[in-house]
This record gives C-alpha cells, structure tokens and sequence, in this order.
C-alpha cells in the first residue's frame, strides 16, 4: 500500500472537502428550500467560523497525511470574504497536486482571475437547467441562466478548467438533460449529471423524484450516442463517458443506483471546524475548540489518524427507503 492513513475498509485519505459558509445567494429547491432557509433560520455566526489561519492550519495536516486534492465549498464559497487569499495559502501546501472549487458561478466574473493567480486549478460550476424560467424557480431566486454562463465565461478567460453540475429530478428537469448534453458537447466545459440525492432532512427527498444513471444514459443515447471510459484517477466520484465522435464527454454521479462508497477517499472539513467522514453522517469531531486551546501538530495529526483508521461509512452501499428520516447534516453545511 501507498502511504498514507487507511480506514477500516481499507480506503486511504486522499480528499478534503472545505465548506468555507454555510450561506447562499440562491435557495435551491432541492438544497435549501426557502420555506426553511428563511430570515429567521440561524445561519453561523462569525466568531464560529474557522479563521484563515485555522483552516490552512488543518487542511496543512490533512495534506502532510496524504490528502492530495482540496476542494472548497460552501454554501456558496465565492460569498466567503477574500477566499483568493485562501487559496493562495493553501496552493502553497507541500504535497497538494489538486484545488478546487465547487460554485453556482454568479459571482466569478468578479473573482475567476484573482482565483486562478492564487494557484486554483478549477472551477466546477452548478447549473441544472438552460430555461431560465424553470432555473429561476429552480434557484429559488429567479435568476436566469445567463449570469452563470457568464460566471463560467470569465472563468474559462481566466484559465480555469470547468465542469458543470446538473442535478436531476423527475418531474422538475429531467427533460433538460439532452438539451444539456448537447449545448455542453460544443463547450471545453466537462458536464456531469447528479443523481438527486437524500442529503438533509429538508428537501423532501423520495426515491420515486430519482432519476437513475441507466435512465439518463439511455436518454442521452437516443440522440448521443456514448461510450464508457475509465476512471481518470482512483475514487473519481463520476462515472465517465464519451461522445462517439469524440467531441467532449459526461459524467454521472450515481449515488443512489450505484453507489461508490467501497472507494471513498473524502473527509469534510465544516466552516465551523467540524470533520465529517462522510455526506450523510449525522455527526462531526470538532476540530476548533482543541485548535483554539493550542493543540499542536502532533495532536490534530493524532485526531485525524484516529479518526480516520476507525472510519466505517459506507452509507449510500446501505442506504434504506426510509433513510429520508435519519438526523442527517444539511447540503449546504456540508458542501456536498
Ligand atoms: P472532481 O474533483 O471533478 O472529480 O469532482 P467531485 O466529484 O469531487 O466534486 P463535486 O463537488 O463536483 O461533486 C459532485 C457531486 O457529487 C456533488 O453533488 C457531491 O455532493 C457529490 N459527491 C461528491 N463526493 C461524494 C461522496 O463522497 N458521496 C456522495 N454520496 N456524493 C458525493
Ligand atoms: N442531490 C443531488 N445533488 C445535490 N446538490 C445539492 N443538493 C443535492 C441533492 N440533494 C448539488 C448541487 C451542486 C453540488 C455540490 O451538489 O447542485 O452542484
Ligand atoms: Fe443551490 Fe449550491 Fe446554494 Fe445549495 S449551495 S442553494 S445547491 S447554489
Ligand atoms: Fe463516501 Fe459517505 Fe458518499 Fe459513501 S455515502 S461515497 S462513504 S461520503
């Protein structure tokens, strides 16, 4: 084996995940519906939020134990104050081969060059449909299409590499998908289809609103035909495929119909310092007390080792009908 640390299945730590907000500008049906997420939920506060300084301090730990890629997520992370400076502290770390950023693009026009002169490798950018009506109901906000293809164009400027995220629900856009797979073919952009998820407890998730991998590659295939490729590295979270003629390719991120847990590599860091070892626990270690009485290197090294080596999750492999009922952390906590 590599080195590294290893959990009880075997899989070693290779991704850290960093939710730098827990707020949003938009208020995704499916994420943080804003019957919920209204002016009276109760959002962190500052002074729970781990500083600059805290999180380069654990992401550096993570990274001395193997961790190879970060991405950084929110929320949405772009509405985190001066996030280039972050990024450029962490592109600095020793051993870090990968950093990115997950985002539902708005705001890149303003930050996409600072992002990239601070060592962001790439950007990957959330847009479930090209209607703007049905994106704007989607989004909760009524903002159209256009400010994200412009958030994806000032990235692409920058020279930024891009992929897009489409999560997929029956009944809301399920009949976006070939339209989408079209328009992105033609792009250098790398369009993947998430299957919709039970992440949180507010979303009002049901197995029947999934549209499953197989459903979406035979629809894509009736006008695209594809061909499965391999992996591009191990735990990739998409399923790849290419266009037969070569132009681009899709992803497809089957939580539910063909989970793949059996390689995952992930923890996540939360913009309050709690470490997750897994989307849907219920429960996060918390990292910013021990970090704020002075633990020492060698002690956040020993949480995450121990930590990580009793790690068991497996969650969507044993994922249950009635899952929707268990305390689980919300999507935009966690960052996905
Ligand atoms: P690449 O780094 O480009 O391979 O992408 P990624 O899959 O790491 O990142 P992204 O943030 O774009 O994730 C895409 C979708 O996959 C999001 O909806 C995530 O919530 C979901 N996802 C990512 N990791 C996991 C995971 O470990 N488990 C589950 N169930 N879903 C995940
Ligand atoms: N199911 C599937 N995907 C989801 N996302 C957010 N909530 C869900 C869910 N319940 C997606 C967002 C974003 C990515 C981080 O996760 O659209 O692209
Ligand atoms: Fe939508 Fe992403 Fe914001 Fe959730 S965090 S509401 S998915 S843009
Ligand atoms: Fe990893 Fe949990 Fe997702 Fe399975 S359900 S792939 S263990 S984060």
């Amino acid at each position: 084996m590599e080195k590294g640390i290893y959990d009880q299945l075997k899989r070693p730590l290779k991704d850290l995940r960093i939710s730098v907000t827990d707020q949003c500008n938009f208020r995704c049906t499916y994420c943080m519906p804003k019957e919920i997420f209204d002016k009276d939920y109760s959002f962190l506060d500052k002074k729970e939020l781990l500083s600059f300084d805290e999180i380069v301090t654990i992401a550096e730990r993570f990274v001395s134990l193997g961790v190879t890629k970060l991405r950084i997520t929110g929320g949405e992370p772009l509405m985190r104050k001066n996030l280039p400076e972050l990024i450029g502290r962490l592109n600095q770390l020793e051993g870090l081969e990968d950093l990115a950023l997950t985002t539902n693009g708005v705001l890149l026009p303003r930050v996409a060059e600072d992002l990239k002169k601070a060592g962001m490798d790439r950007v990957t950018v959330s847009l479930d449909s090209l209607d703007s009506e049905l994106f704007g109901r989607i989004n909760g906000r009524g903002t159209g299409v256009e400010p994200v293809l412009a958030g994806m164009q000032a990235a692409h400027e920058a020279g930024l590499k891009i992929k897009v995220n489409m999560m997929v629900r029956k009944g809301v856009n399920e009949q976006e998908i070939v339209p989408m797979a079209r328009y992105f073919k033609r792009t250098p952009y790398i369009l993947r289809f998430i299957e919709f998820m039970d992440v949180g407890t507010t979303n009002g998730w049901n197995l029947k609103e999934v549209v499953t991998k197989e459903e979406i590659l035979k629809t894509i295939q009736t006008e695209l035909p594809l061909r499965p490729v391999r992996e591009n590295y191990y735990g990739e979270v998409a399923s790849r495929f290419q266009f037969a003629d070569g132009e681009n390719e899709i992803g497809i991120i089957s939580s539910i119909s063909d989970a793949f847990c059996s390689a995952c590599t992930r923890a996540r860091l939360s913009a309050d310092g709690k470490i997750f070892t897994c989307l849907f626990a219920s429960k996060g270690v918390d990292f910013r007390t021990p970090l704020r009485e002075g633990a020492t290197k060698k002690d956040l090294d020993q949480m995450i080792t121990s930590l990580w080596e009793s790690r068991t999750d497996r969650y969507s492999d044993e994922r249950r009908i009635d899952a929707g009922k268990k305390e689980k952390i919300e999507m935009s906590y966690i960052g996905g």
